[in-house]
C-alpha cells in the first residue's frame, strides 16, 4: 500500500498542481472508493474542480453494497455531477467512463460545434486521494501498463495523453489530492479500506468499528464466516475471544492474541472477505454531509 505524509507544503503544491492542469481539460473524473463515497473525498474537492464536468468515479464496486451505492448516486446527481461505479481491478463497467463523459460534456461540445470549431476528443484527468485506485483505473482504461501504482502528491510533469475508446484522452498521470484528517470517524473508515497508513489511527479502534459495524448490519453472515456463536448484544471481549479461539490466535498460557485478531477483522475486511459493505451509511449522515463536500 502506498503511503504519503501529507504537510500543508505538500497539500499546497498539490491542489497548485491538480488546478494548473485541470485547464487542460474538459471533465474531471474524481475518483471514490466505493465502500465510502464520502469519507473518500478530499476535503476541498469542489473548491479544487468548480465549475468543471464531473463525472464522479465509484471505484471498487466489487466490494461495495449495491443498495448504498445508490443512495449515493442520487446525491452526487442533484450536486450535479454525473456518478458510475467501476472495478478497476477486474475491468468492470469502464465503457460506462467514456459514455458519462460523452453526456457531461455534450453542452460544451455543442457551443463548439456552433461556433464552427472543429470536432475533437474530449479530455479528461482523474483526480483523488491516494489508494482509491487511479493508477489501476488508468492502466486498465488505456489497455496496457502505464502509471505507476506509487505516490507522488499532485502530478508529475511529464504527462501524456491516452487515447480511450473512440472519444477520449486522458492524461496519464492522475491529481492525488490529501484525504480528510480531522474527522476521527472518516479516518477510522480510510483506515478500514486501506486508504491510509496504519499509524495514522489505533487499528484497535478499526477492528471495534468494524465488529460493531457488522454485528448491527451483517450478524448472520458474520458469525457463518467465522463459524463463532455469539449472541448479537454480546460485548467485544467476546466477539475478540471467540474468533482467536477458533482461528488459534494465542499467546503463551493459551491467552487470545488481540493483536492477531484485530489484523485478522481488518483485513478480512479490507479485502471484502466476509461481504461488500459501504461505511458511509447515507442515511445516517445525511446531516453530516451538507458541512464540507
Ligand atoms: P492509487 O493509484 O489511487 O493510489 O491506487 P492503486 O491503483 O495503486 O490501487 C490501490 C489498491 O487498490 C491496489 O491494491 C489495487 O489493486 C486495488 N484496486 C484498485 N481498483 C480496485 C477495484 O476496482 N477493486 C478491487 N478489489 N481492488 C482495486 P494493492 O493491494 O495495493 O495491490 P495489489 O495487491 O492489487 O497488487
Amino acid at each position: 500500500m502506498a503511503t504519503i505524509q501529507w504537510f500543508p507544503g505538500h497539500m499546497a503544491k498539490a491542489r497548485r498542481e491538480v488546478t494548473e492542469q485541470l485547464k487542460k481539460v474538459d471533465v474531471v473524473f474524481e475518483l471514490v472508493d466505493a465502500r465510502i463515497p464520502y469519507s473518500s473525498r478530499n476535503p476541498m474537492i469542489d473548491e479544487v474542480i468548480q465549475q468543471k464536468p464531473r463525472v464522479v468515479i465509484f471505484n471498487k464496486k466489487d466490494m461495495a453494497n449495491d443498495q448504498e451505492m445508490a443512495k449515493w448516486f442520487a446525491y452526487f446527481k442533484e450536486k450535479g455531477a454525473l456518478p458510475v461505479a467501476v472495478d478497476a481491478k477486474h475491468g468492470k463497467g469502464l465503457k460506462g467512463v467514456e459514455v458519462a463523459a460523452i453526456e457531461v460534456t455534450k453542452e460544451k461540445f455543442e457551443r463548439e460545434k456552433a461556433k464552427g470549431l472543429k470536432p475533437r476528443a474530449i479530455r479528461a484527468m482523474i483526480v483523488g486521494i491516494p489508494n482509491v485506485g487511479k493508477s489501476t483505473l488508468i492502466n486498465k482504461l488505456a489497455n496496457r501498463s502505464i502509471a505507476q501504482t506509487g505516490n507522488k502528491p499532485g502530478v508529475t510533469k511529464q504527462q501524456q495523453w491516452i487515447k480511450v475508446g473512440e472519444s477520449l484522452q486522458l492524461l496519464d498521470t492522475p491529481g492525488i489530492l490529501w484525504p480528510k484528517f480531522e474527522d476521527q470517524q472518516v479516518g477510522i473508515k480510510l483506515s478500514l479500506t486501506g486508504a491510509i497508513k496504519d499509524s495514522i489511527v489505533h487499528l484497535d479502534e478499526v477492528a471495534i468499528y468494524a465488529l460493531t459495524f457488522l454485528i448491527k448490519h451483517d450478524y448472520d453472515n458474520l458469525i457463518r464466516h467465522y463459524k463463532i456463536d455469539v449472541p448479537q448484544d454480546a460485548e467485544n471481549l467476546k466477539w475478540f475471544d471467540a474468533i482467536g479461539r477458533k482461528r488459534g490466535l494465542l499467546q503463551r498460557g493459551n491467552e487470545v492474541d488481540y493483536e492477531a485478531v484485530i489484523e485478522l477483522i481488518i483485513n478480512d475486511i479490507r479485502n471484502a472477505k466476509i461481504g461488500s459493505y459501504c461505511f458511509d451509511l447515507y442515511d445516517a449522515m445525511q446531516d453530516e454531509h451538507n458541512d464540507d463536500a
